[in-house]
């Protein structure tokens, strides 16, 4: 078989000398150079002051989002750094009003909990939420939510892979139906940036949330929110502040006056020193190019599976590599209990409630640790039984 070129990055992250780390979708592994970067920062607030600002820092939400435009084929300019997802949802939403004819938000049933929390919160501004329910808590079949789009619907919002279960959403088709029905849509791509193609601009996506901490290794505290660049003039965020302003540095009291391009999506002081940390993920994923990690996704998940069938063990994620994002999840006896025995023994996955165990291999995954994941589940089970 052909030696498999990406192994070569296993050198840039530490953990994975004494850890089989598979546990991606929650925590991408560290770079080593995020160390190097964070030094960069120390560095340049102790020797350059103030001066940081306008030397980077003040540019830093856009110029780190460019980064992630490559990976998601925004252009340059048309991503936004934030903390995490909940804050970029917010904002987008806050830029409707939902006391109007059309304030129906439909939200898929295998969205993100922390996004349902924010559209329920809506509801006491007239918002009326369609949550389309999935019949087996892990897929959630297309027509559902084609059928629940209409002409009163203002918003819907698509987890493109679904977290609990790593089920791919037909994005391209939701977005055409809301379209038609003169709808927009959100899509949380948190489980799919980085491990799954993604193009917004192909796509014809209104907005786009997700974050750092998994398939793209850059740790807490940087999320990404992408807007359609057309929309911006008709988009009046409520949720705002003064970087949003277009004369910032005025201070100006009483309503804003809202920027022109991106910075109209940002509120107050970006967390920097999350931004230096973030920059080295999305360099590598960049460099290595999300097709490539897609390819050895599917084939990795796909050796998982045969895994777990020989097992015995049942698997929730889908057999169809198109449905199929970057985790598998294998159902077995005592899932939490096991986990934390793996975790032990330095295999490192997490646990679901009604799912099971979560393995996630990336693109720094050796092949004889799927092996080697599988019998220590294996062992674990037998001992407990
Ligand atoms: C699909 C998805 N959206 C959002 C989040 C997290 O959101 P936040 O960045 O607000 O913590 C997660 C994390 O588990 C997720 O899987």
């Amino acid at each position: 078989m052909n030696p498999d070129p990406l192994l070569a990055w296993r050198k840039e992250f530490s953990i994975l000398a004494k850890t089989t780390y598979l546990i991606s979708h929650s925590l991408g592994a560290m770079p080593r150079r995020t160390a190097d970067a964070l030094q960069e920062f120390a560095s340049v607030w102790s020797s350059r002051g103030i001066r940081a600002w306008e030397e980077g820092w003040w540019e830093m939400p856009v110029t780190a989002g460019n980064l992630i435009g490559a990976i998601i084929g925004a252009g340059p300019g048309d991503v936004v750094m934030h903390q995490n997802v909940s804050i970029c949802q917010s904002i987008v939403t806050s830029c409707f009003d939902w006391n109007g004819p059309r304030n129906k938000l439909v939200t898929d049933g295998l969205n993100f909990s922390s996004n349902d929390y924010i559209y329920y919160g809506l509801e006491r501004q007239g918002a009326r939420i369609c949550r389309v329910s999935s019949p087996d808590g892990a897929t959630l079949p297309l027509e559902l939510m084609l059928d629940s789009i209409d002409e009163q619907t203002q918003l819907v919002s698509v987890s493109h892979v679904a977290f609990r279960s790593s089920f791919v959403q037909d994005l391209a088709a939701i977005t055409n139906r809301a379209h038609e029905m003169g709808a927009l849509v959100i899509a949380d791509l948190y489980q799919s940036a980085g491990v799954l193609p993604v193009n917004v601009r192909d796509l014809g996506l209104d907005f786009g949330t997700g974050g750092s901490v998994k398939w793209l290794c850059g740790g807490p505290g940087a999320g990404y929110l992408y807007v359609r660049p057309d929309l911006r003039p008709r988009l009046r965020p409520a949720v705002t502040g003064w970087m949003a302003h277009c004369r910032p540095f005025e201070f100006e009291p009483g309503p804003i006056d809202y920027a022109s391009d991106a910075f109209r999506f940002l509120n107050g002081t970006p967390g920097i020193p999350a931004l230096y940390a973030a920059r080295s993920g999305y360099e590598i994923v960049n460099q290595i190019g999300v097709d490539a990690i897609r390819a050895k996704s599917l084939r990795q998940t796909q050796r998982l599976i045969e895994l777990a069938d020989e097992a015995g063990f049942p698997v929730h994620s889908c057999r169809d590599p198109q449905m199929r994002g970057g985790v598998v999840v294998v159902d077995v006896p005592n899932a939490k209990e096991v986990a934390r025995e793996l975790a032990r023994r330095e295999v490192l996955v997490d646990f679901r409630p009604n799912a099971g165990i979560r393995i996630a291999p990336h693109f720094y995954t050796a092949d004889d640790e799927l092996d080697r994941v599988m019998s220590e589940i294996r062992s674990i089970a037998r001992l407990s039984q």
